[in-house]
This record gives C-alpha cells, structure tokens and sequence, in this order.
C-alpha cells in the first residue's frame, strides 16, 4: 500500500526495535486485572450464598423450564455483575448440554441509559446470539420498534427457549427503569413467543434497599438480594486469587495485606483493590523494576480516580463544599439521585450555617454547584420540557456520597452538621 500514512518497518528494521521484546518482567497474565474480566468459580471469593441464590432464579432456564427474574442491590464493586454474568453463562453453557435454547443478553444501562437505547441494545445482543443476519434499523425509530424484532410474529425469539436479560446499574435509566421492565414482564404474560423471560437487574443505589422503588420493585416477586462490601480478608483473599496476573515473585509480601486495607477504608470495594493492585504493577514496570513494592501500592492508591476527587474537593472554597455537602447528603439519604437546585439550597443553608454562621444566596449556590461539573464530581442539566413546563436544572453526584461528605468537612464539623441535619429532619 504506497499510500499508507502508516508505514510498517520491515522485519530487519524491528529487528532491533526495543518494541519487540516483549514487556513481561512484571505481568505474566496481565488481562486477569481488569474490570471486565469474570473470572471462573475458583478465584470467586465469599459470594457462595449470592451465587446459589441467583442459581436457584435460572437453573430452571438451563432445562426449558421457567426462570425468575431477580433484583441484585449492593455498593460498587462488591461482585454484583460478576455473579451475575457467571451464573448466566454457567446456565447457558448447561443449556446447550440439555439441547435447550437460552439466549443470554447483557444491557449496561450506565453506557445505554434510556429506555430507547437498552432496548436497542438488548435487541443488539439477542441478535448477535440467534441470527447476526436478521436486519434491525441502527437509528431513527423508538424502544417499542426494538421490543417487535424479540417478539413479532417472526420476531427472533420464536424458536428459543429462554431469554435471561442482565439490566446492570439499572438505576441510571431512572424513569425509564419501570418502563422496561414492564414491557419484559408483559411480553412473556402476552404469551407473544413461548419463549420464557428471566430479568436479572442490578442496582449500585442500596440507600433504598429499605424502600425500593415500587413500580421496579413490584416487577420481583423476591425480595432484592443484597451484596454487602467486603473486608479486608475477602478483599486479600480475592487478590490472592488474582496473583498469577503477576510473574513469580514480583509481588513483595505485605503488598497485598496493605492493597486490600487501602480498599477498605471506604467501603469493601473489590475493583478498587484490583485497581490500586494493576496500578501498582504499572508503576514497577514503568520504573523497570523487577517487584511490587508497598511505597508502590500507596503511591497507586494516591493515584486512583477516588484519590484524585477528594483533592479536588478538598481544594474547593468553604461555600461551595457546604453545596456540595448538600447535594450528597440528599443523595445518599432520598431514593432519586437528581436534585433541583431548590432542594440543594435547603440543606446548604443548615450546612453553611453550621460551619461558617452565614449562607450565600440562591444565585451564588447555584452557580458553585455548576463550578463542580467541570472536575466531573457533579453532572447538571436541564430536566426534560420547555421553561414554559417549568423546566428545571437538576444536579447529580457522580461519586460515593460516603467518601464526598467526608472530603466536604473537617472531620469535626462532619458530625455537627449531620446532627443538625438529622434535627431538620430535611432527609
Ligand atoms: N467475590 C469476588 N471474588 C473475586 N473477584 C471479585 C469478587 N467480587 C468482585 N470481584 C472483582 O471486582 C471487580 C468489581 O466487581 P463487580 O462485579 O464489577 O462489582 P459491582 O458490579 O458490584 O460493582 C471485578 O473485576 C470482579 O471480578
Ligand atoms: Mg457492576
């Protein structure tokens, strides 16, 4: 190709190109960190009650039989999708050995977050199981045209047996959560396919584990089934079991005790621990060391994306952390997780009158809580409607509202405020 921008060295010229050579003094299985990776049953750690629970919903898919659906509820990274997919594929897998047609699709409603895009996305993935020919339109046409091509009358569902639907993080389609899981329940009631429907939703927001949303709720005939975080022993035996991502004898002794300490501070977070244990892999082959060194594992652990808000936060001025007070608050202790400036308002006032004696105006905090956006700690936009149907900024927190209520205060003043607050009852 002449025209190619991209030249291609020969074979002589990489001959002595450092790039050949490949990296491995410090990872040996380098995909066994990553976030998205499932692993097989034996490196699963404390889960065996969630998994046989889950199991107990879809086995009777594995046999054409049919399924439950279930609601899986817990804080980040506490396994949640894990299970979740790993007992699906197991199901499937058994399927085929019965001969039996369970089709698997797996929706992230963080990445497709309205109704629209995870029904197209859920068409997407039964597609690619059954039929990668069968033609479904890309754009220009809503949910309910996505919904016919699984349940026509020569919808892609009639021959199969099954359909497991994972909805992961299904408390970012907000509204649009009920909607969905309606039209899935309706459809098998319908009888418009024989084909059995399992929904597995899982759901990040446990602040309203006592209080689901009804209409989600009222989709689950069982009750949700909570992951609790991990502690620090889980967290280190869950390491432990990832250990071959590194070659022999890299990892110094103490790292992991201290990687799954780090993790813990806040609440038992398995992909926090991962994350600060790649990380600091990172670290020792960018300095071309041969080991993991604790310094390394601090050093990873500043450097995560948790570390990097509280800075941030910790930066900002008195009035605009007592706003962004506010808003975790709400969000930690209300079901929705998006607030009118209005409601913010409210609380910042108690909050600022606390700490600093005097508050600002309306105005001035509504524009400290837009300065939050930009670092990506808050997300704000307009609600749906013109001003004329009294549209409205809301503001949503995009971290654990544990960890920014803590950064937002001295430690002293954190109890103060939340006494108050409790008072004002503004929760
Ligand atoms: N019990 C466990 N044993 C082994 N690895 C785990 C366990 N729980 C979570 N992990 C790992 O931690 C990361 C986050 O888990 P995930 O299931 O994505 O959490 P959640 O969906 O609850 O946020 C993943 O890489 C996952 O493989
Ligand atoms: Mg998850």
């Amino acid at each position: 190709m002449p025209n190619d921008p991209i030249p291609t060295p020969s074979i002589e010229d990489l001959e002595d190109d450092p790039m050949s050579t490949e990296d491995n003094s410090i990872f040996r299985r380098r995909e066994l960190l990553r976030p998205q990776h499932v692993p097989q049953k034996d490196r699963i750690v404390g889960r065996d009650g969630e998994i046989e629970t889950v199991e107990t919903l879809l086995k009777p898919a594995a046999f054409g039989d049919p399924p439950e659906s279930g609601f899986l509820f817990g804080k980040t990274g506490t396994g949640k999708s894990l299970v979740a997919k790993h007992v699906t594929g197991r199901a499937r897998g058994v399927a085929q050995i019965q001969n039996v047609d369970l089709v698997a699709a797996y929706v992230d409603c963080d990445q497709y977050n309205t109704e629209t895009r995870a029904a197209r996305k859920m068409a997407f993935e039964v597609r690619d199981a059954i039929d990668p020919e069968y033609y479904i339109p890309q754009e220009g046409v809503g949910a309910s045209r996505y919904y016919d091509t699984l349940w026509n009358a020569d919808g892609l569902l009639n021959e199969a047996d099954s359909l497991v639907v994972i909805l992961d993080e299904i408390d970012k389609l907000e509204m649009d959560a009920a909607e969905i899981l309606s039209k899935l329940s309706r459809s098998e009631e319908a009888g418009k396919t024989g084909c059995y429907i399992s929904v597995v939703a899982i759901s990040n927001k446990t602040d309203y584990t006592d209080a689901p949303d009804e209409r989600v709720a009222s989709s689950f005939q069982d009750d949700p089934i909570v992951f609790p975080p991990y502690d620090a022993n889980q967290l280190e035996a869950i390491l432990e079991r990832r250990s071959d991502a590194f070659v022999d004898g890299v990892l110094e002794t103490g790292v992991l005790p201290l990687a799954a300490a780090l993790a813990a501070r806040d609440h038992g977070d398995a992909r926090r621990a991962l994350d600060i244990l790649r990380t600091a892999g990172k670290l020792a082959e960018r300095d071309s060391s041969e080991s993991v060194t604790e310094e390394r594992v601090r050093a990873a652990d500043e450097y995560s994306d948790i570390n990097r808000s509280v800075q941030v936060i910790r930066n900002g001025t008195p009035h605009s952390r007592y706003a962004l007070f506010a808003l975790s608050y709400l969000t930690k202790s209300k079901l929705t997780d998006s607030f009118s400036t209005g409601e913010v308002y409210d609380v910042y006032r108690v909050v600022a009158d606390v700490t600093a004696g005097e508050s600002l105006s309306h105005q001035r905090v509504l524009d400290l809580l837009k300065k939050w956006t930009l670092p990506e700690i808050t997300e704000s936009r307009h609600t749906g409607g013109g001003k004329a149907e009294g549209s409205y900024r809301v503001h949503r927190l995009l971290h654990d509202p544990d960890i920014v209520m803590s950064s937002c205060l001295e430690d002293d003043e954190l109890q103060t405020v939340l006494d108050t607050l409790s008072k004002h009852q503004l929760s």
